[in-house]
């Protein structure tokens, strides 16, 4: 069959580990496609390495957007994307994840009447003052073809009155470059850990507004983590987010002066891969690393009253700390239990989800 090109969207730094897998899926069967990137995303370690990390093409088209209100943000992906649409006849959208340029290139493909398929499809967090919420359901509302990464997302879309025949559940996506990933830095000593002469250490990456924006909560984390890391090492690669609002509170200093919190610069993907291949602990409000602790068997600690991912502590390794007077003590236990974890595969977390979300949107087109 011969088709129009593909259009696969990248924009902030979750969504680069779920278009490789595809893009190269595309590539191996023929499928032409074009890789664009919105630029919501910029700085050489929160864009360029990814590319590099993940063997992934350079983007054919780049929108450099770059960082502004939700509306500024959102509304110049739009506009330009609307040209590239324009100027490129595009069997298919394929948008991944919850950020800003997932929503923004939706529903300029919807109204130009180009279908579009949404990887990561049927994930709720049911708390409609996080963004990333706003755009799930938007996004799902309007695309085409529903690739869930697991069953509760299929459950979470039929609640929501979608036909079940736009719904495919695919599995994970970040599993299959993880996987990759996973064989590449076992042969590289990469591990930022290791080259401080850490061998036990826990992680922790902030970034969502909810912890980060607000003063006093940023208060509170930074007391429990200096706390905490009289009991086990930190590594803290930091979000720009994060530093800029720390520094703005007149915090980063606090952390920067303690033994045991080795904050870094953001990571790339085969240096992030490794830190958390090796640590104790996770702890976090990333959505991806919830999943990728549940893969790796590493204990999580998501510092958030919900989650979007609930697969993640049902049949992995996740457990919410909603409250963080509670923090210290599922610390205490997780370390305590450590030797207990094993790695988790729930349902189609193997690898080959790029396989299955090819075969969907093929099957699509030739409908
Ligand atoms: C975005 C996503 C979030 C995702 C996160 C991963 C939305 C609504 N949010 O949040 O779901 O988990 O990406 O990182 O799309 N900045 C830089 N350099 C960069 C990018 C950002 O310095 O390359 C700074 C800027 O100050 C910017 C701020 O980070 O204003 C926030 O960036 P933005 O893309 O708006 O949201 P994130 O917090 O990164």
């Amino acid at each position: 069959m011969r088709m129009d090109k593909i259009a696969l969207i990248v924009g902030a730094r979750p969504n680069f580990m779920k278009i490789a897998p595809i893009d190269r899926e595309c590539r191996r069967r023929g499928i032409e496609t074009l890789l664009i990137h919105t630029g919501q995303h910029y700085d050489a370690n929160m864009s360029d390495i990814f590319f590099e990390d993940l063997n992934m093409k350079s983007p054919d088209i780049h929108l450099n957007v770059g960082s502004g209100s939700h509306a500024t943000q959102t509304a110049k992906i739009m506009i330009e994307f609307e040209k590239v649409c324009d100027e490129h006849r595009f069997a298919m959208v394929v948008v991944v994840g919850d950020v800003n340029s997932t929503i923004a290139c939706t529903i300029v493909a919807k109204k130009l009447g180009i279908p579009v398929a949404h990887v990561e499809a049927g994930l709720r967090s049911f708390d409609r003052e996080m963004p990333e919420e706003i755009n799930r359901i938007l996004t799902d509302s309007i695309s085409d073809l529903l690739l869930t990464p697991s069953l509760d997302g299929n459950q979470n879309l039929e609640n929501e009155g979608i036909s079940k025949d736009r719904i495919k559940f695919v599995g994970n996506i970040m599993i299959d470059s993880l996987y990759d990933a996973l064989d590449r830095v076992k042969i590289r000593e990469i591990n930022p850990a290791k080259k401080i002469n850490l061998e036990r250490y826990a992680v922790v990456t902030l970034h969502r507004p909810s912890n980060v924006d607000v003063e006093e909560k940023v208060n509170q984390l930074i007391s429990h983590l200096v706390k905490i890391s009289r009991r086990i090492p930190i590594v803290f690669p930091m979000h720009p987010r994060t530093r800029n609002t720390f520094e703005r509170f007149g915090k980063l200093g606090v952390l920067e002066n303690e033994l045991d919190i080795h904050l870094l610069e953001p990571l790339g993907y085969l240096e992030f891969v490794s830190l958390i291949g090796s640590c104790k602990l996770v702890i976090t409000d990333s959505g991806g690393l919830q999943e990728e602790s549940t893969s790796l068997g590493i204990p999580c600690l998501t510092l958030r009253e919900n989650t979007e991912r609930p697969i993640t502590i049902t049949e992995g390794t996740n457990q919410l700390v909603d409250d963080l007077s509670k923090l210290q003590e599922a610390v205490n236990s997780a370390l305590t239990n450590e030797q207990q974890v094993t790695p988790r595969k729930p349902m189609y977390w193997d690898g080959r989800t790029a396989e299955r979300i090819v075969d969907s949107v093929v099957s699509f087109l030739e409908r």
